[in-house]
């Protein structure tokens, strides 16, 4: 990035404004008046930082020992939060909540794909916790030995890292789409003692085995001394009489009476492995009493949970960090009704979201711009099914999400009036940095908008100058500790420093994402920095592009990268996915769209190619590999697929290529 940041010559805020005279983007007087997250939040946070956050700890949590100093800094960037306090985390998930006497409340509906499906109350949820944890002692675990958690998403899940949360056994969950390598390499890391799993899962409507996988990690040299396997499937597995136990045989047996004793507040709660881009997966490491105080207060003041009313989903995998926080941690300590939905979208029909949102009244939805895009290309037609009506609340999380899906999203699953939040934050944040507050903020299509009360963020230029020129293109980074932020990656001290805190000195914690404010002092999230482009000395988005061209009505996907070009340093290359009944006229559709792009952003954002794909390369989140689309795009081998959820169609893109497509 060149010094001061570039302008970018028109930037997609200018057509949202077009969007603001169709749209009322104004919170309504009735949502207003019932949001949790009020506008005094912000002078409150502004006026006594560690006093803000001191209330929400004291307020949201319940406490075994009370805290005798809010934030130690003294040995940034490594943080203390709540010092001096013990708490537990599963007592504040479930117990306060049937002492309270809510016992009867529902915590978890739980739909299979199959639509077998299960309602489990607080009460029921404490019986499961106290016994899984009085299983996992059984076999072993102690306070402080790690647990790998490799599950679906069935409610044993939640129940096994409720149960290692509550004896202080640190939890690592890996997605249950990831190999026996991935597993392998994160169970030594973080040298597990336990793994807990399950003989398979639904998906796609067939048995798709997990325990294989488990057996050849812990093949050979390893940490692990049991296995502990749910009963999903009922496929046979292959078994090994002196390290594997039915989850059925030791945690049904067990009594459901577990004291949960206290914690400290920095005491380890959970490691989160990111899915890195190169080298040795970082593990991320969260501890007890910061990180549930924000998990709690996002999921209250921005999805703007009602306990006693809503039903809240969240579509995240509990293998990701917005499961951790979004379905199991922040919804549950604020004692919420929530579905939890295993399989895919898209089984046994399109439809089945809409389905599962009328069938249970949901009421919040929480998801990922990509999930938008595929209902988008498979047609409106689709939710128009199904009464959404329950809908007041829509989430987003992931990746910027552009304007026309936001606009989409709102029309056809928001009825045209429930508010977006857009919610920016990490697996390092912990919990929500930057969203609107939906009862507060005027909204912006396309932008996260700005930090939420307590949170506190800059743009930097190349030399760490902040930014406020509307449209300057530069880092963000956060200026403040917050409670949720990661304590560093686990047995790599110098990592975190490096990673985090020397970009731009020790002061700022470098997110890794490029920003810019709007003329309204909204925040743009740009993507990656990596992701970035410098075309002709101009800074362009790939998300603002990938925008542009996703605004073309024949147009449902868009994926952009910068490609190596002698002349200009970087140059503007574009992959697009056509909509359903759209046909691609070649040369004709390459053309319209380049002119397309210029008239959204300006000529200087026009790709120089554009090659239309029946496919997009995906990590199992959900994520474009853009490194493989540069491969393609700089005529190079195809890196590394493996982390690919399809790994067959990086061969589908180069064949539509060579044939001329
Ligand atoms: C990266 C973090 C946060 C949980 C899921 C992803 C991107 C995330 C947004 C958003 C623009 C976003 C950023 C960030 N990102 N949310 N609302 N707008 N970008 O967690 O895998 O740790 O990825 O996701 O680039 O740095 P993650």
């Amino acid at each position: 990035m060149s010094p001061g940041g570039t302008t970018v010559p028109e930037s997609p805020e200018s057509q949202s404004t077009n969007h603001t005279e169709v749209l009322d983007l104004s919170p309504s007087p009735e949502f207003a008046a019932q949001a949790n997250g009020q506008a005094d939040l912000y002078d409150a946070a502004a006026a006594d930082f560690e006093g803000f956050w001191a209330d929400q700890a004291r307020q949201r949590l319940t406490w075994a020992k009370d805290f005798d100093q809010t934030l130690d800094w003294s040995g940034a960037p490594f943080a203390e939060w709540y010092v001096g306090g013990e708490l537990n985390a599963a007592y504040n998930c479930v117990d306060r909540h049937v002492e309270a006497g809510n016992g009867d409340r529902v915590a978890i509906h739980f739909e299979g794909e199959g639509g077998d499906s299960r309602t489990i109350t607080y009460a029921d949820l404490q019986r499961d916790v106290a016994k899984a944890a009085n299983a996992l002692e059984s076999l072993g675990v102690s306070k402080g030995d790690r647990v790998a958690i490799y599950l679906p998403m069935i409610p044993e899940a939640v129940a096994a890292m409720l149960a290692c949360a509550r004896i202080g056994a640190p939890h690592s969950v890996v997605f249950g789409g990831f190999s026996a390598d991935a597993l392998r390499t994160r169970i030594a890391d973080a040298e597990a003692k336990l793994v807990i799993t399950a003989d398979g899962q639904f998906r796609r409507g067939k048995t798709a085995p997990l325990k294989p996988a488990v057996d050849a990690a812990v093949e050979g040299e390893t940490t692990v001394e049991k296995v502990l396997v749910v009963q999903r499937t009922k496929d046979p597995v292959d078994w090994n009489d002196d390290r594997d136990v039915w989850w059925h045989d030791v945690v049904d047996s067990a009594s459901d009476q577990h004291e949960a004793v206290a914690h400290d507040s920095e005491h380890p709660l959970f490691i989160l492995y990111t899915s890195g881009t190169t080298g040795k997966p970082k593990g991320i490491f969260h501890t007890t009493a910061g990180y549930l105080t924000q998990a709690a207060y996002t999921n209250s003041v921005v999805h703007d949970v009602h306990p006693e009313t809503d039903v809240y989903w969240c579509t995240a995998d509990i293998g990701w960090v917005t499961g951790h926080s979004y379905i199991v941690y922040g919804p549950l300590a604020n004692g919420a009704t929530q579905v939890i939905y295993e399989g895919t979208p898209d089984t046994p029909h399109q439809g089945r979201w809409w389905e599962v949102i009328e069938k249970y009244k949901v009421s919040i939805l929480y998801t990922a711009p990509t999930a938008i895009r595929t209902f988008m290309k498979w047609g409106d037609d689709i939710p128009a099914k199904f009464d959404l009506s329950s809908l007041r609340v829509l989430g987003s999380v992931g990746e910027p999400i552009n304007p026309e899906a936001w606009l989409w999203y709102r029309k056809n699953i928001g009825g045209g009036h429930c508010p977006i939040v857009d919610t920016w934050w990490q697996t390092e944040t912990g919990g929500i940095m930057i969203s609107p507050l939906p009862g507060v903020t005027d909204l912006e299509p396309g932008s996260a908008q700005r930090p939420i009360p307590g949170i506190s963020a800059e743009i930097l230029d190349d030399e760490g100058n902040p930014l406020h020129d509307p449209e300057a293109v530069g880092y963000l980074v956060l200026t403040k500790p917050w409670p949720g932020m990661l304590r560093g990656i686990w047995g790599d001290e110098e990592r975190y420093k490096e990673t985090y805190w020397s970009r731009f000195g020790p002061k700022y914690y470098f997110a890794g994402d490029g920003a810019k404010f709007d003329e309204k002092g909204n925040i743009w999230l740009l993507g990656r920095v990596d992701d970035v482009m410098n075309v002709s000395g101009h800074r362009l988005s790939t998300a603002e592009i990938e925008s542009a061209l996703v605004s073309h009505p024949s147009v449902a996907e868009a994926a952009v990268v910068g490609a190596t070009d002698e002349t200009t340093g970087q140059a503007v290359v574009a992959f697009v996915i056509l909509r359903g009944g759209h046909e691609d006229h070649g040369d004709e559709t390459v053309q319209e769209l380049r002119n397309h792009v210029a008239k959204e952003i300006g000529p200087i954002a026009k790709p120089r190619s554009i090659m239309v794909v029946s496919e997009l390369p995906k990590t199992r989140s959900g994520k474009i590999m853009r490194r493989l689309l540069r491969d393609v795009a700089e005529n190079r081998e195809v890196g590394d697929v493996t982390t690919l959820a399809d790994s067959s169609v990086m061969g589908l893109i180069k064949e539509g290529m060579s044939s001329g497509k």
